[in-house]
């Protein structure tokens, strides 16, 4: 338990199709968040951990990859999510600090669940048992339309794209739907942002609702 002294540790989630710009929000509020004193801890999924990483090559760049199963998916990233539950969260928080994770199991609700077509029931199941107690105080989503969600894959890509980037358009509409759906049905926790407004708007919208729950 923390002390008088110590702040209730929180984790903050960070969800939405790629190509929204998680990570540079994730970069402005964990800037936002030491300077106000408190100690922040940046994750992401699939990953995290030594073990997460490798689980990662696996799911994301694995040659064979087009021939994974849904549910060896599902349980791949929900594998990593144990690992880094246990080995970087889990931790964090006991010690006060807030984390910041790049995607968390809503993910794999959206897309293991809702785009790839997974029964509801078992991937709420295994989500819950790969986290523990351990969930999320907010998640933002930062919406995009598809278009501009795919578009900003093409631009960015370097090399070839990953398998979950060569999804089609039908694909991330479902995705996205999916998230839409998450924050109605949990509107205490989720939260939808704009992601077509600048980088500076979102920053502070993101900033506003953070604060609100620190306190
Ligand atoms: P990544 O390169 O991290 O994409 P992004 O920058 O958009 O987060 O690749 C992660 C991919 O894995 C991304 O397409 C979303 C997908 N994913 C799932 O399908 N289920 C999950 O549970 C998680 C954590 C990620």
């Amino acid at each position: 338990m923390p002390s008088k002294s110590q702040p209730a540790g929180k984790l903050i989630s960070f969800e939405g199709s790629e190509g929204s710009g998680k990570s540079t929000q994730i970069a402005r509020l964990a800037a936002h968040l030491q300077e106000i004193g408190r100690e922040v801890v940046a994750t992401r999924e699939p990953g995290g951990t030594e073990i997460g990483e490798q689980i990662r090559n696996i799911i994301v760049h694995n040659s064979k990859g087009d021939e994974m199963c849904p549910e060896t998916e599902l349980l791949l990233f929900t594998a990593a999510r144990a690992q880094v539950v246990r080995e970087v969260i889990a931790p964090a928080l006991a010690r006060g600090a807030v984390v910041l994770t790049d995607r968390y199991l809503d993910s794999s609700t959206v897309y293991q669940g809702i785009a790839r077509n997974l029964a509801p029931g078992p991937v709420s199941e295994i989500n819950r048992f790969a986290v523990g107690e351990i969930m999320p105080h907010l998640t933002l989503v930062i919406d995009v339309p598809t278009e501009v969600s795919l578009s900003r894959i093409r631009q960015r890509a370097t090399d070839l794209p990953d398998r979950m980037e060569r999804e089609n358009i039908s694909f991330y509409t479902k995705v996205r739907e999916g998230y839409l759906l998450l924050a109605k049905q949990w509107p205490e926790r989720v939260v939808v942002l704009d992601g077509t407004l600048s980088p500076d708007a979102l920053d502070k919208k993101i900033w506003t609702e953070v604060q609100m729950r620190l306190e």
